[in-house]
């Protein structure tokens, strides 16, 4: 089996999920889009509405701002892979609850080991957490992780603040832009 066609049978196997209970509300699954040879993955919480109405991550308003931080770096969207921690949407946009990460994390450790990433980046506090517990988001973001142990793998991780939150502040937001410029630095390094 190629690793497209695994990514295809995960998609597939996400939408037919019953391991929690946020199926029961969400319209659509939003496993994650992009290509099985992507270098870098993004991780964000869960999906929204304009997700869920879609099937596709990060299509609404944290969407394009994700696709403004992307595109100040020179990075097209098409060329990462982007996913997120739940893949069914919580409702009324809740906080995923820690046994609805639990059951998702099923998935997302079988996208990375299909994937293979040479750098993850984490996108808020949820993605930094499946990583880095201990961790808080504002300390460590911007700072590259090497070497986190994961599911018996060998990460590094770059967690930066979610693009929701850069919606809610400016001081975020320049944060957020500030982060991705030293993205592009070890992205040039490293990938
Ligand atoms: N926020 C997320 O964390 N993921 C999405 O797909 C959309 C918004």
């Amino acid at each position: 089996m190629s690793e497209s066609t695994s990514l295809i049978e995960l998609y597939r196997k996400i939408e037919n999920c019953r391991r929690c209970p946020l199926y029961k509300t969400a319209k659509h699954a939003v496993p994650g889009e992009g290509k099985s040879s992507a270098k870098i993955m993004f991780i964000g919480e869960a999906p929204g509405r304009n997700e869920d109405e879609t099937g596709r991550p990060f299509v609404g308003r944290a969407g394009k701002l994700l696709d403004e931080l992307l595109n100040s770096i020179g990075i097209a969207r098409e060329s990462v892979f982007i996913t997120s921690v739940i893949k069914h949407r919580p409702p009324n946009n809740r906080q995923p609850k820690t046994p609805e990460i639990k059951a998702c994390s099923f998935f997302l450790k079988l996208q990375i080991k299909i994937i293979n990433p040479r750098l993850i980046v984490t996108l808020g506090r949820f993605g930094m957490e499946y990583f880095l517990p201990e961790e808080k988001i504002s300390e460590i973001h911007g700072k590259i992780i090497n070497k986190v142990k994961k599911d018996g793998m060998m990460l590094s991780i770059f967690p930066v603040y979610h693009p929701a939150a850069g919606l809610r502040s400016t001081r975020n937001k320049e944060k957020l832009f500030e982060d991705f410029r030293k993205l592009k630095k070890i992205i040039n390094d490293i990938v």
